[in-house]
């Protein structure tokens, strides 16, 4: 009997955690390599930067982008840039693995003819976290995030639309995917401090990729 799957990595399933949101294990497991190798070539022109928040508060997690536009923060405010301020050229234009990813994603969602116009990509290492947040810099307020987890696992933190609404605590592995968007799209979410680890993908850390379409 020829296995469907590599040892370590279970059929892709899907599973419904509100109306318009859903986590999709394993939807990203056989492109995994081709998108932390992407992840670098971005990286050549784009490195990634630990961004300050306006309250002066510098992220624990390390940030990029590749798109139209990108997501800055400041000390000014949160803001979708085309310009890079790093740099002062474009952001890297989306790969086509990372928008055929996206765009298969959110349709196996239901969110069909998705078109993102940014990726934010972040990198945690050991001790790194995302407070609860929503994603409410984007004009479209109906399309999804689609959110893919590369390397080491960590906890996803899947809370309601209101901040003080009951939060659970998803385990997300390399090749999970998560898709929010239609009633789900303001929900609360975050990432609790990752765990020291090795993975054979991305060493010391975890990558992320959450797509938007901002305008
Ligand atoms: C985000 O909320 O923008 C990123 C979430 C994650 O890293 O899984
Ligand atoms: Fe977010």
């Amino acid at each position: 009997m020829t296995p469907l799957f590599d040892s370590d990595s279970s059929p892709p399933s899907r599973e419904e955690l509100d109306e318009g949101a859903a986590l999709l294990r394993g939807f990203a497991s056989a492109k995994a390599p081709v998108l932390v190798e992407e992840v670098g070539r971005i990286t050549q022109s784009a490195a990634f930067r630990h961004l300050v928040t306006p309250g002066g508060y510098t992220m624990s997690v390390a940030m990029t982008n590749c798109g139209r536009v990108g997501w800055v923060s400041d000390r000014n405010g949160y803001r979708y840039d085309p310009i890079d301020p790093d740099t002062g050229a474009p952001w890297p234009a989306m790969p086509v693995p990372f928008l055929d990813l996206a765009v298969r994603a959110a349709a196996d969602a239901g969110f069909a003819n998705y078109d993102p116009d940014a990726c934010l990509i972040n990198r945690y290492v050991g001790g790194a976290k995302l407070s609860l947040h929503q994603d409410r810099d984007e004009k479209d307020a109906w399309a999804p995030i689609v959110s893919v987890s590369l390397g080491l696992p960590a906890v996803f933190l899947w809370g309601g639309k209101r901040r003080s609404d009951p939060v659970r605590r998803l385990i997300v592995e390399s090749g999970d995917v998560v898709v929010w968007g239609g009633p789900a799209r303001f929900v609360y979410h975050g990432v609790a401090p990752l765990k020291d680890g090795q993975h054979p993908l991305t060493g010391t850390t975890r990558i992320n990729l959450t797509f938007r379409k901002v305008f």
